[in-house]
């Protein structure tokens, strides 16, 4: 089972991911968590790249190509040995964002992504997508937030949080566009409440889809 947690900067999707985690800790369900970009040592050397703010004037085609090649290295080396493994997969973020923030967000467009997705990828989609929904400003302000409280020591991960309201309003329209499109896969799902309610919903999903008691 392949899960991915999509939604904007500063949405919550890390506590959620980490909550689930541990869910599957306490009924011994094998599972491994990962991100992206990054969850290799080259991809995060490729995330480094891709969130700092030093990377001044990337064209939206090569940050989308650095995307595409943090996520083949990704597949490759870490998730797809460990779903053959039988393990869950808890992925932050996945092609979703690539459509919504690349797509959507830089004005890419959506077959772009696809098309990227399926040379690179074989197309391989997550069982499940938890799309957190949350307000666009707060997200947004909630991310720049914690990104300036970080410690000088903690990497420079603020170049998407520059952006402004109206490319975060695209990215939010980008992701309502896919959970209408693929309903099957895409769970909306409402992140404005309390860590717990939004836990306990994620938490239902779940279990339906894997048929746990
Ligand atoms: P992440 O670490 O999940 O940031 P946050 O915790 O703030 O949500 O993701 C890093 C940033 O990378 C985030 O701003 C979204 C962006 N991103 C893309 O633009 N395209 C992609 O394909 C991926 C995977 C991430």
């Amino acid at each position: 089972m392949f899960i991915t947690f999509e939604g904007l900067d500063g949405c919550g999707k890390s506590t959620q991911l980490e909550r689930l985690a541990l869910r599957f800790d306490h009924i011994n369900c094998p599972y491994i968590t990962t991100r992206e970009p990054g969850g290799t040592p080259t991809g995060e050397r490729i995330r480094q790249l891709l969130l700092d703010t030093r990377t001044l004037a990337l064209d939206p085609t090569a940050e989308l190509t650095l995307m595409f090649a943090s996520r083949a290295q990704h597949l490759r080396e870490l998730i797809l040995p460990a779903l053959n493994e039988g393990k869950i997969v808890l992925c932050d973020r996945f092609t979703d964002s690539s459509e919504a923030y690349q797509g959507a967000g830089r004005k890419l467009g959506t077959p772009m992504v696809l098309e990227l997705h399926r040379l690179l990828c074989a197309d391989k989609k997550p069982d499940l997508t938890i799309l957190m929904e949350s307000d666009v400003a707060a997200s947004v302000e909630r991310a720049r937030r914690r990104n300036q409280s970080r410690n000088d020591q903690a990497p420079d991960e603020n170049r998407f949080e520059r952006e402004n309201r109206a490319f975060f309003t695209r990215v939010h329209t980008g992701y309502l566009a896919i959970a209408k499109r693929e309903p099957e896969r895409v769970s909306v799902v409402d992140a404005r409440g309390t860590p717990d309610q939004t836990e306990r919903k994620i938490w239902e999903l779940v279990r339906k889809k894997l048929n746990l008691k």
